[in-house]
């Protein structure tokens, strides 16, 4: 058999690892497919730049076209990542008559109507499991593994550098610059960190997981977020006493006819598998009508762990193509939208931290104003006290509605007692 023949576009982290991957394992994946796999073509920014790589360097291009256009390709491997340029490579591919693997979470997160549709009209395979969670199997799992199911939730950690970070300060009480350094030496972090950080990256793959789950196209502007650029050593310290961790969590539930979708950290008590998860691991809950809870965990981010998914995705476009049934069923995403909950509908408990003066009436302030939105607190510590210093009060609420403690935080805030911002964590898989 004639190897199946790839074109990467990208060759850093993800695409180096590619080729390592291919170059380990390339008989067991020929024994698998049927056929070897051979790199024909790399795009890559800088050609000039030093690789360490077996292939040629005559088939290194600086113009990713080259990649996408060339007839010898019959795989388009994008590991470039950005959204303008990936969306024209990949339009530009499927017209083409490629099929097609990506890691971008980030186009088809914005533009996956517009990829979905070309891939759809060009009879082309999309490969895109390397696009959630790295290792995880979890696009395979939503799209066949539980076909025979309605999903009730998803829930957990989708973003290795997050994870890796509050990991890092919680057990080893790194600081959250060392942390995010280290993460992005291992390659765990997206070319502008930010996207991690700020709950960006996860909140690319929650739209993603509920577009799949749920069979609606999400709206990313209707996608809660927040990142965990504002969680302190003293925030973690605080959730250790009271028995929790500190995740950056991602959850997309259906329930009462809407989809609700929002990304930010939360408190997670120390019982509870997901706040066992730690490093650049990722786990994902998975709650569907038949198959009851499962949890999915592994390697969430870094080359190796992506370059698994994305062989995966070869692997099986490979076997199809020597089966003569490639495109033949185009990933299609045909959906009718759900609404999105807006998070003011959202219930939680919360952690609030108020950094408040140690005075006489205070707390009976923070408390009354709580009270009077509907707020109950269900436990209070405070931590720092020093001469004429502020100090730490933190409330752990019952449950609450977003609405409710938005309104009632204003209300704190126009007191003029808080001498910066006040922390708010929801707390969740707890109702009381
Ligand atoms: P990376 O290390 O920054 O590699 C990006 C590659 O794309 C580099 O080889 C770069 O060329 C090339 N490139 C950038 N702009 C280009 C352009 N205009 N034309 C041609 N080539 C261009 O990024 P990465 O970590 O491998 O991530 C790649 C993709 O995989 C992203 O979509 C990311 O979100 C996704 N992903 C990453 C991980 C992970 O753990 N790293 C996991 C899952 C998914 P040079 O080498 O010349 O700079
Ligand atoms: N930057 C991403 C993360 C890569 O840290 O999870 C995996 O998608």
């Amino acid at each position: 058999m004639k190897p199946v023949k790839l074109g990467l576009i990208g060759f850093g982290t993800v695409g180096s690892a590619i080729e390592d991957l291919i170059n380990r394992n390339g008989d067991l994946l020929a024994s698998r497919i049927g056929a070897g796999l051979e790199i024909v073509k790399v795009a890559v920014r800088d050609t000039t730049k030093k690789r360490e790589t077996k292939l040629d360097t005559a088939l290194f291009t600086d113009d990713p076209f080259d990649v996408v256009n060339d007839p010898a390709v019959q795989i388009v491997v994008e590991a470039m990542g950005g959204e303008s340029l990936a969306l024209e490579l990949t339009l530009q591919a499927a017209k083409n008559g490629k099929h097609i693997v990506t890691a971008n979470k980030h186009l088809l997160a914005m533009r996956g109507a517009e990829v979905f549709a070309a891939v759809g009209e060009n009879g082309v395979e999309l490969g895109f499991e390397a696009a959630v969670a790295g290792a995880i199997p979890i696009v395979r799992t939503l799209r066949s593994s539980f076909s025979a199911n309605r999903i009730i939730s998803l829930y957990g950690i989708v973003n290795g550098t997050a994870n890796y970070i509050l990991s890092k300060m919680a057990d080893e009480g790194a600081p959250y610059e060392t942390a995010l350094s280290e993460a992005q030496r291992l390659g765990y972090a997206e070319a502008d960190p930010t996207f991690d950080v700020e709950g960006i990256d996860s909140a690319h793959k929650a739209a993603i997981l509920a577009s799949l789950a749920f069979g609606t196209p999400v709206d990313f502007s209707d996608v809660y977020v927040e990142g965990v650029t504002r969680i302190t050593a003293e925030d973690i310290g605080m959730a250790k006493e009271f028995g929790y961790v500190i995740k950056l969590l991602a959850i997309a539930k259906y329930e009462r006819e809407m989809v609700e979708i929002r990304v930010h950290p939360a408190m997670v008590a120390c019982s509870n598998p997901i706040a066992k998860v730690s490093g650049a691991f990722n786990a994902i809950e998975i709650d569907c009508s038949e198959g009851g809870v499962n949890m999915l965990v592994g390697p969430g981010a870094g080359g190796g762990p992506t370059a698994s998914a994305m062989l995966g995705d070869i692997a099986d476009i490979a076997t199809k193509i020597l089966a003569g049934s490639a495109g033949k069923t185009p990933s299609s995403m045909s959906q009718d939208p759900i609404a999105v909950r807006p998070m003011v509908e959202i219930k939680s408990r919360h952690y609030l931290r108020f950094t408040v003066p140690d005075s006489p009436g205070v707390l009976a302030q923070l408390a009354g104003l709580l009270g009077d939105n509907g707020i109950s607190i269900a436990s209070m510590m405070q931590r720092g006290r020093k001469a004429d210093m502020p100090v730490s009060v933190v409330l752990m609420t019952h449950t609450a509605l977003t609405a409710n403690l938005d309104k009632a935080l204003d209300e704190i805030g126009r007191l003029g007692i808080c001498s910066a911002p006040t922390v708010v964590i929801r707390v969740e898989g707890e109702e009381e």
